[in-house]
């Protein structure tokens, strides 16, 4: 395929404070990996690369087979490492040769509709090189020193960034090649290697589980009987 989809599993979920890592912790009867990985087998047709935990490899292939049902050959698992971009940079490597456009995509966002990856996909079809789906900020928002308010900042001017993030592979490979610090997501990489970054649309399910209130907000979206 022409499109590649990296899955960043391999956080250890300090935050959400499960015992296990946060993208094997069920939301209902599934994962929050698995739920990640229907919203990407539903999109696009892509390369799938889940990058998950060392001692997770073989759960993280047991989800990923499940999920993939008859696209199971276009689905793989690497290791990750100690930081996300450095797990993302494991993904990358594992990117087949003919594959344009590469999308990197936080397992946490389990929730993230289809409709997401394929706007993405639209995006860098149009011609941008980086696309990055985002949602106004709703709250008023202040800039601190400390525990003293210097001012309000304007939040018309603000966005908040979500996964999943799409770039021509090329642009991605390069800005990954010349890293030299830690980002914590992959516009902001590309952004400090020179590359423009166009937003599109984000969703409201593409909220990031990190607390243990967003797992239950997760679980109540998840609820037969939710709106
Ligand atoms: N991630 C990863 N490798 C890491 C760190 C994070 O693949 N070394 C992934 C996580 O699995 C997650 C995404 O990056 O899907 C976003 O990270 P975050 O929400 O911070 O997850 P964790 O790092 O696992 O959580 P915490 O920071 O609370 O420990
Ligand atoms: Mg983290």
């Amino acid at each position: 395929p022409r499109v590649a989809v990296i899955v960043v599993a391999a956080g250890s979920g300090q935050r959400l404070g499960a015992g296990v890592p946060k993208a094997f912790v069920g939301i209902d009867a599934h994962t929050v990996l698995r739920h990640a990985l229907h919203g990407v087998f539903d999109g696009p047709l892509a390369q799938v690369i889940v990058v998950a935990p060392a001692e997770r490899v073989g759960d993280a292939l047991t989800e990923l087979h499940e999920a993939a049902g008859d696209r199971h050959e276009l689905a793989s698992v690497v290791e990750g490492g100690a930081t996300r971009q450095a797990s993302v940079a494991a993904g990358l490597h594992a990117v087949w040769p003919d594959v344009e456009l590469v999308l990197v995509h936080d397992a946490a966002r389990a929730l993230t509709p289809a409709t997401v990856f394929t706007r993405v996909v639209a995006a860098l079809d149009d011609g941008d090189d980086a696309v990055l789906p985002v949602l106004p900020v709703v709250d008023t928002v202040k800039r601190v020193d400390g525990d003293v308010v210097v001012e309000a900042v304007d939040r018309s001017v603000l966005a908040a960034a979500q996964t999943p993030q799409g770039f021509r592979r090329a642009v991605l490979e390069a800005a990954y090649a010349r890293a030299d610090a830690d980002h914590t997501d992959d516009a902001a990489l590309v952004q400090a290697a020179g590359v423009s970054v166009r937003t599109v649309p984000g969703d409201d399910r593409s909220f990031k589980i990190t607390t243990p209130t967003d797992l239950d907000r997760a679980r109540a979206l998840l609820r037969p009987d939710a709106p």
